[in-house]
């Protein structure tokens, strides 16, 4: 049965680095029918709408959603973000960011690993108040929230083969809401017992990921420590242009490269497609298309091992060159 995928260029680059992870997943054949959709700051100028209801109601009804990027303009009252929109909407509570050594000069090799960020709660509540001289967010954590996130680390894990998850947080000072998390996130451990739980302080965290980052496997955590882990993390093996993300929720899941529109390059033809191409490779993952996504990572992996880098990594190679090296490679 063919699974139904809903395709988001948005703005900038996203209009650039979308058609090229089509036409690499086109090469693979794989039994998935696609969809076009609208959404970001274009849409707006043209409809008066950044996310349109037909947008959402198409990215419901896919199987999966492969976003490119979108332009927040400066300043329009009301204005909504379509990707924060989505992941509302869509309620995708899981936000997973692999972080893979692919071979680019001056980066970190053996690193494989995988951070399950819970995005829904936590610091991010949007539970804030302004008393003055006096300011409070409020940390929401609860037992569902931790749950599903658990959940989805330990699914992972299964799904990827992978011996380990590491659940980070921060309970012996952070005790009622990181003591929740870890509570919670131990007891699901038990229904997973081919895979190995421990856990980690979120400092000793952030160490770690530079010390001995090839040591972890699957990381999970709350919201704010798993946005700050995850970004740091990307930085170890190529930054921006490889940095890929999944946003996952009970009925739905949309993959994204974790870049912008990147106004200040868009329409030059140079922008890095390899992010969203990983962001594709998700995708197959998810839609367990499991062997598609391992071709993938690797015909990514040998494009930068033969050096056809685009500018960000150091070298000359343009958007459309890198995408052929890729097709080439599957
Ligand atoms: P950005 O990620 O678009 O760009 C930051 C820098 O990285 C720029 O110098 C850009 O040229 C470079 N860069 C980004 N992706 C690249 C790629 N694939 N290849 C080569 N270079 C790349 O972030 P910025 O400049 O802060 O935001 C630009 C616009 O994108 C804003 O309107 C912002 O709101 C939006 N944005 C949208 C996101 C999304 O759709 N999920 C995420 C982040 C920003
Ligand atoms: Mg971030």
């Amino acid at each position: 049965m063919s699974k139904r995928v809903c395709v988001i260029e948005g703005d900038g680059i996203g209009r650039e680095v979308v058609p090229a992870a089509l036409s690499v997943l086109a090469a693979l054949r794989l039994p998935f029918d696609y969809t076009l959709a609208k959404a970001g700051y274009g849409c707006y100028q043209e409809c008066g709408d950044s996310i349109p209801a037909a947008t959402v109601a198409a990215c419901r009804e896919a199987d999966a959603v492969l976003f490119g990027a979108v332009t927040t303009p400066p300043d329009i009252p009301g204005y909504k973000s379509a990707i924060i929109t989505l992941r509302k909407e869509l309620d995708l509570y899981a936000n997973l960011r692999p972080t893979r050594s692919l071979g680019v000069p001056g980066y970190r090799e053996g690193v494989d690993l995988t951070i399950v960020r819970e995005n829904t709660e936590g610091l991010y509540s949007g539970q804030e108040e302004d008393l003055g001289d006096v300011a409070t967010a409020k940390r929401v954590i609860t037992r569902k929230g931790s749950e599903r996130i658990a959940r989805a680390a330990f699914e992972l894990a299964r799904r990827e083969g992978r011996p380990r998850v590491t659940i980070v947080h921060k309970a012996n000072v952070l005790r009622k809401t990181c003591g929740l998390f870890r509570r919670t996130a131990f007891a699901v451990a038990k229904d997973y017992p081919d895979i190995t739980a421990d856990e980690m302080l979120v400092d000793a965290m952030a160490m770690r990921l530079i010390r001995d980052p090839e040591k972890f496997s699957v990381i999970v955590t709350t919201n704010l420590f798993g946005d700050i882990l995850s970004d740091e993390a990307s930085m170890l093996v190529g930054g921006l242009g490889l940095a890929a993300a999944g946003n996952i929720g009970e009925r739905g899941a949309i993959f994204e490269p974790v870049h912008g529109s990147a106004p200040d390059i868009a329409g030059k033809g140079v922008a890095n497609p390899l992010a969203t191409i990983l962001a594709a490779a998700l995708l197959c993952s998810y839609l367990g298309e499991q062997e598609a996504a391992e071709r993938l990572n690797r015909a990514v992996a040998s494009v930068i091992r033969d050096g056809i880098l685009p500018p960000d990594l150091g070298g000359s190679a343009g958007t459309q060159e890198v995408t052929r090296a890729v097709v080439a490679a599957l």
